[in-house]
């Protein structure tokens, strides 16, 4: 029988574990006609993939343009005036520089002031939740709490969050969606050039008048004595807010989805607080937050046995490779306190995600506090009703119903 990866097909959206269990064990490297793409759902295979830079480019937009009209690839250009600066499409060496800019603002120390911030978002948007009735707990907190803090660490004002909420989500149509999403090209552009605009006059200001925030630190960042050019700084901002925002929204809807649905998790958790950061890994690897890491063939290779040629197009389904039996014992069993967790969630190789301690840190103090909080969670409606997101690059659902008491 042919497996086929269709990422269309709603149930496959929801549930994508039982076809990537089959095609691990057939085809670990399997060419999807939909996708016009090799998928890759073994983890030996997705490191290799992952930390092979020299075969597996980063830089996936640059092929793909030629293959666009000449009035879509104008769209595209304007896109790419800010993408072609964010890192997570880069090769080295220009990938290293970026990433050691970036690393002066994405550390530890600089999470780690965040904790009481993060405390106090959180209980703010918990205490507007209404006991007893049913929430879409998307919109109500998971939406809200990582935007807040990744705004908040780029100089965003609150005020400004939802709009700038929206120009993400249409520059996102350009990366994130799969095929038949009309107009995207031109969504993608509006979204873009407005939150190009929005941070080229933030960084204008901070110039002018600096202040104790990631913005100003990462224009006054030297590397080698350089530092970024305003076009750079706009592409590293929109990263980080693209990449700290949804992907930390879905760890929380995913880990909630996961609570719900192990009642004794739950209770255990809410009893022991402290195996919640073994278990917030555990969530992010039993449904991982990104779905896929696409990189491009640079030269012809064999992977799994498949001969992949220069140009074609790789996927390597993290949510694949962290049910891997070969790596993860009972993979499909929820165990928080699973040790070694070695999940590929945040990714791997030179592209290793940069917030993973803010993420963490995050969705530790998230989930202690609604348990704490609610001693009562469930699903108002029947999980195979809510539908998930149409996207190749973050997964969870794009509502979470919830009744907390
Ligand atoms: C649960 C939450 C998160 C998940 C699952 C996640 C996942 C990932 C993954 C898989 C990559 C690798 C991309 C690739 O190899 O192509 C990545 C890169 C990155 N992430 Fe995250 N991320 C999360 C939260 C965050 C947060 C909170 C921030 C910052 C505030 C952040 C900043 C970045 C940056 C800057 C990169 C690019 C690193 C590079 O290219 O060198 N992420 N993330």
């Amino acid at each position: 029988m042919t497996l086929v990866y269709d990422p269309t097909d709603p149930d496959i959206r929801r549930n994508p574990h039982e076809l990537f269990a089959r095609l691990r064990e057939t085809e670990p490297v399997h060419w999807s006609p939909k996708l016009s793409g090799w998928v890759v759902t073994n983890y030996e295979l997705a490191t290799d993939v992952l930390v092979t830079n020299s075969i597996y480019s980063a830089d996936r937009f640059v092929p793909f343009q030629k293959h666009l009209s000449e009035e879509r690839r104008a769209t595209a250009a304007e896109i790419m005036r800010w993408f072609k600066h964010w890192m997570v499409f880069r090769d080295p060496p220009d990938h290293t520089r970026l990433r050691r800019h970036m690393a002066n603002i994405l550390n530890v120390p600089v999470f780690d002031a965040k904790s009481e911030a993060i405390t106090s978002v959180v209980n703010e948007l918990l205490d507007r939740i209404p006991v007893g009735q049913d929430v879409d707990f998307f919109q109500a907190f998971s939406l809200w709490m990582p935007g807040i803090i990744v705004a908040d660490l780029l100089g965003v004002e609150r005020d400004k969050l939802l709009e700038v909420k929206q120009w993400s989500d249409d520059m996102m149509t350009f990366i994130g969606s799969s095929r038949g999403v009309p107009d995207k090209y031109e969504r993608a552009s509006r979204g873009a050039n407005a939150m190009g605009n929005h941070f080229l006059e933030l960084i204008a200001k901070r110039r002018a008048d600096p202040r104790d925030d990631a913005v100003s630190m990462l224009i006054a960042s030297e590397v080698d004595g350089e530092r970024l050019t305003d076009d750079e700084l706009v592409g590293c901002m929109m990263m980080v807010l693209n990449g700290g925002h949804e992907t930390t929204a879905n760890l929380l809807n995913n880990s909630m989805l996961a609570l719900v649905s192990h009642p004794e998790v739950m209770k255990d958790l809410r009893d022991n607080p402290g195996k919640m950061t073994t278990a917030v890994d555990e969530f992010l690897r039993y449904d991982s937050p990104v779905l896929s890491l696409g990189r491009l063939v640079t030269q012809d290779t064999e992977l799994g046995e498949k001969t992949l040629k220069a140009g074609d197009r790789v996927f390597v389904m993290l949510v694949g490779a962290n049910r891997d039996p070969e790596v993860f014992r009972n993979p499909n069993d929820l165990n928080i306190t699973r040790m070694p967790n070695p999940h590929m969630a945040f990714g791997k190789g030179a592209h290793f995600c940069l917030g993973t301690p803010l993420a963490r840190l995050e969705g530790q103090i998230a989930l202690n506090a609604i348990l704490e909080r609610f001693q009562r969670i469930e699903l108002c409606e029947p999980v195979e009703s809510i539908p998930w997101l149409n996207s190749l690059v973050t997964r969870g659902p794009t509502r979470l119903p919830l009744r907390l008491q």
